[in-house]
């Protein structure tokens, strides 16, 4: 792909539908919308408010480590606090698709309120290719798309989407990125989905099952670094599993790491791990996170089964 003519045409097309009036951003840190981000701050300067929505259910530190890095660049990042809606949203919710709708609809209700407020009349955001093909092929409903699943997003939420990546794989955008100028650092990330860390907790998600997700994706992250991972992450399981303490037995709760190869996020492999990695992780998983008795690491391949466990 040339990526100046891409750039150089995307720009354009967004100083095109933007027209002169305010455009919002929808920034999560991740490559997808930290890319969408710079095109459009190329293209529209002032004109661009950056929003990012801190929804509880990020990594740690996420919300004003993205501030910072964009604010390096020039970037200036409005953060959103709506983390007691998104739990409030999500609460009593088991079942994925739920949780994915719940999500999606405070999500983007989050973003109605400030584009209303901002006067703006478009949201821009970094959907690409794959997530189009797998909400059509109805893998899942990805929080980011709504034409394909028949909501009309200036009659549901009062804006109008730009979608500057949508014809892109992840290895273009993030060669996107680079030919941008955004630091290496996020041009490497690894993938992580819109609705944050609730694709990774099995059934309820409230705070405190988010906490202890948290905590052990920040170990899996530090830990599986040396494997250089397409993506790797910590799953919290509904289920609990024996353990003993000081002689005696207690209930807790169950780790999966994942950690997987893979090229557009369509096929993965599970990443071949030393033991000495796996032996690393759980020992520090059980040793920092008490509350976790087991820890096991998943082999399967997508497909069958998805990168993510919601
Ligand atoms: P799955 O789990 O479907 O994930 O194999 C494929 C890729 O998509 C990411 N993913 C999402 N990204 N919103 C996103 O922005 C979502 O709802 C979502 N669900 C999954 C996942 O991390 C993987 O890279």
């Amino acid at each position: 792909m040339d990526t100046a003519k891409f750039i150089a045409r995307q720009v354009e097309e967004i100083k095109q539908t933007a027209g002169s009036g305010k455009t919002i951003s929808a920034l999560s840190g991740g490559v997808d919308s930290s890319v969408c981000t710079m095109l459009a701050a190329r293209a529209l300067g002032h004109k661009l408010k950056s929003i990012f929505i801190d929804d509880g259910l990020m990594r740690e530190d996420e919300p004003k480590d993205v501030q910072k890095a964009f604010a390096a660049l020039g970037v200036k990042v409005e953060i959103i606090d709506a983390k007691s809606e998104f739990f409030a949203a999500l609460k009593g919710k088991l079942d994925p698709e739920r949780k994915r709708k719940a999500f999606r609809n405070m999500f983007y209700s989050v973003f109605g309120r400030a584009v209303k407020k901002s006067g703006a009349r478009f949201l821009i955001q970094g959907t690409i290719k794959a997530d189009i093909i797998e909400t059509k092929g109805g893998v899942k409903t990805q929080h980011n798309i709504l034409e394909q699943i028949g909501i009309d997003p200036q009659k549901s939420y009062g804006f109008k989407l730009i979608e500057p990546l949508r014809e892109l794989f992840k290895p273009d955008v993030r060669a996107v990125g680079r030919a941008l100028g955004l630091p290496e650092k996020i041009c490497q990330r690894m993938p992580f989905p819109g609705p944050g860390l609730a694709c990774r907790v099995v059934g309820e998600v409230t705070p405190e099952r988010v906490a202890i997700v948290r905590k052990a994706t920040r170990i899996v992250e530090e830990e599986l670094a040396v494997l250089k991972p397409f993506q790797a992450f910590a799953v919290l399981m509904n289920d609990q599993g024996t353990g003993v303490e000081k002689g005696k037995r207690k209930f807790g709760n169950i780790i999966i790491v994942r950690s997987v190869e893979s090229q557009d996020a369509l096929t993965a492999e599970p990443s071949p791990a030393s033991w000495d990695v796996l032996r690393n992780v759980t020992q520090r998983i059980l040793k920092e996170i008490p509350v976790v008795t087991r820890v096991a690491y998943e082999v399967t391949p997508k497909p069958p089964a998805t990168i993510e466990y919601v």
